[in-house]
């Protein structure tokens, strides 16, 4: 799911030249608990990141609420080591440790990178890739 109807299309576009079949909505996902629906994984590409901490909390509560207990949650977003300003938030181990506090466990959290579209001159930026059971 993803708010920008631009980015559902290529989405559709993106799966139909693959050959892959998949279901691609135009949704917000801070309205998740609304949803009548329970996955055993969610992913997360790089959306908590661009959420203010108001909707960060939202976000993840929702995460829960349609994640089955063991369900595992698969997030990627901009590491602290990452310089610059430009883009999204910048993430700390500790901030995401926080983040997903109670009900959750981090199985594992590693220093990895995201191939970027050319932004500000960047090919790529320092990331961390989480991996996050509900328990
Ligand atoms: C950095 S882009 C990542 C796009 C894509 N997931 C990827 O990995 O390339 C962040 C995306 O989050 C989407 N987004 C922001 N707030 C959202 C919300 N409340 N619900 C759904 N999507 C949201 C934006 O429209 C944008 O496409």
């Amino acid at each position: 799911m993803d708010l920008s109807p631009t980015a559902i299309r290529r989405a559709r576009e993106k799966a139909a030249e693959r050959g892959v079949s998949a279901r691609f909505e135009i949704a917000d996902a801070l309205e998740l608990p609304r949803r009548a629906v329970v996955f055993d994984t969610v992913i997360d590409s790089a959306v908590l990141h661009v959420l203010d901490a108001e909707d960060r909390a939202k976000y993840v509560a929702g995460i829960a609420s349609v994640l089955r207990p063991g369900g595992v949650c698969h997030l990627i977003c901009f590491s602290d080591r990452q310089p610059g300003s430009w883009g999204p938030r910048r993430f700390r181990a500790d901030e995401l440790h926080a983040a997903f506090g109670d009900g959750w466990a981090i199985d594992s959290l590693t220093a990895d990178k995201f191939h970027l579209n050319p932004f500000h001159g960047v090919h790529e930026a320092h990331a961390w890739l989480a991996t996050i059971t509900r328990k």
